[in-house]
């Protein structure tokens, strides 16, 4: 893979896709601009080094219509706040007027497309579209780590007409995790919770060289109705229960599951919750965190790690009454003697919210990308790069 170090940028159009889906408010305002931040290194690197850099991204799903909140207007003054610079934004991200503007630009310029998202052509790949942008510049330059599992027209189908890059981003985040996944330093301890049926084959793929997996959130639900557990009225995924059955049939005791739970007639309302062994669970609870037997079993399988991935809650950290499981285990990774790396979803935010983010060695900008890569696929925006 060819990085923006292996070319001239000097006095060239350089066409940056960065993932500035950023969390914002109900205006649009932007409430954290870590995404932005992590993209930095790219922009100044060809500010300095004479580009015109034309960015591109998405923001949010407006699934090809244009929403008001989800232009790039705020996040163009945010990234300009940034780099104490006049970002010219532009009002659409292909077409006649956009290339126009584009000619204006001088060296060292810096300007901002429209949400990508706003045509529908984005997500579909499309070919027409992605050549479309690839007019736009000279050079096409992948910063958006965090998209990389998406194969959209400005991440996969651009890299066909126009001379493609990784950005140092794109670089960093893949030489740490390509590490992570294929030299480990033993023993190798993996947490993954959340919800989403997608972390079976997050599991599957760690089974092949992870010492433990911790298993948490919605996901542990899912595991222990597998081991025949009553979950009461907790969320669990009923497509994914005969995967997890089979999974725990070859792990040899490597997955670990909760041995107790905090759990509540609704999470929502958290009254009168408890602490609840998994074996006396009542058909009328619902699981919202794990329990402080299951905090100090998932320490005891940690301690002697010497590197741990994390990605996913353990419980439903959003509730007060139910973050304590999540704290307690990001308090205990923040202090631990091994490699820390933590994907930029759910668990990344837990860190940042109780003010461990600068505690670990590594937290991903990929949530989904993370995951995807942790499960052992190639990354379609990655591979595209491979084939430049
Ligand atoms: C992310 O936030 O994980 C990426 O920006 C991808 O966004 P998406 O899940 O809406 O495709």
């Amino acid at each position: 893979m060819q990085t923006i170090k292996d070319i001239d940028v000097n006095g060239k159009k350089v066409l940056v896709r960065v993932d500035f889906n950023v969390p914002i408010d109900e205006k649009g305002n932007v409430l954290d601009e870590e995404r932005i931040v992590s993209s930095l290194q790219t922009i100044n690197y060809l500010i300095e080094n004479n580009a015109k850099v034309i960015l591109m991204s998405h923001l949010g799903r407006p699934d090809g219509e244009v929403i008001e909140k989800l232009k790039m207007d705020k996040v163009a003054k945010a990234l300009g706040d940034l780099i104490e610079k006049e970002i010219i934004k532009i009002d659409d991200c292909i077409g006649e007027q956009v290339k126009a503007r584009i000619q204006q630009m001088k060296d060292k310029d810096v300007a901002l497309l429209e949400n990508l998202r706003f045509y529908k052509e984005e997500e579909e790949n499309d070919p027409g579209f992605a050549e479309e942008l690839a007019s736009l510049a000279d050079i096409y330059v992948n910063d958006a780590f965090a998209n990389s599992h998406r194969s959209h027209a400005s991440m996969e189908g651009i890299t066909k007409f126009i001379s493609s890059y990784a950005g140092f981003l794109v670089e960093k985040e893949m030489t740490i995790l390509s590490k992570i996944t294929q030299n480990p330093e033993k023993p190798f301890v993996a947490i993954i919770g959340g919800a989403k049926a997608d972390k079976i084959a997050v599991i599957r793929n760690l089974l092949n060289f992870a010492d433990k997996i911790i298993v948490g959130g919605i996901l542990a639900n899912t595991f222990l109705k597998a081991n025949d557990s009553n979950i009461g009225i907790s969320k669990f995924d009923s497509e994914s229960v005969n995967a997890a059955k089979e999974l725990l049939s070859q792990a040899n005791g490597r997955i670990i599951l909760p041995v107790d739970v905090f759990a509540a007639k609704s999470i929502e309302k958290g009254e009168n919750s408890k602490i609840v062994k998994i074996e006396k669970m009542t058909d009328d609870l619902m699981i919202g965190d794990i329990g402080p037997d299951t905090i100090a079993l998932y320490k005891k399988e940690m301690k002697d790690a010497k590197t741990v991935v994390w990605g996913g809650p353990l419980g439903a950290f959003e509730y007060e009454k139910f973050e304590g499981g999540t704290h307690e285990i990001a308090l205990f990774l923040s202090d631990l003697k091994a490699k820390v790396f933590i994907g930029g979803g759910e668990s990344g935010t837990a860190m940042k919210k109780f003010g461990l983010e600068n505690k670990v060695n590594f937290i991903s900008t990929g949530g989904g990308a993370f995951l995807e890569f942790l499960s052992g696929k190639t990354l379609p925006a990655i591979k595209a790069l491979q084939k430049n």
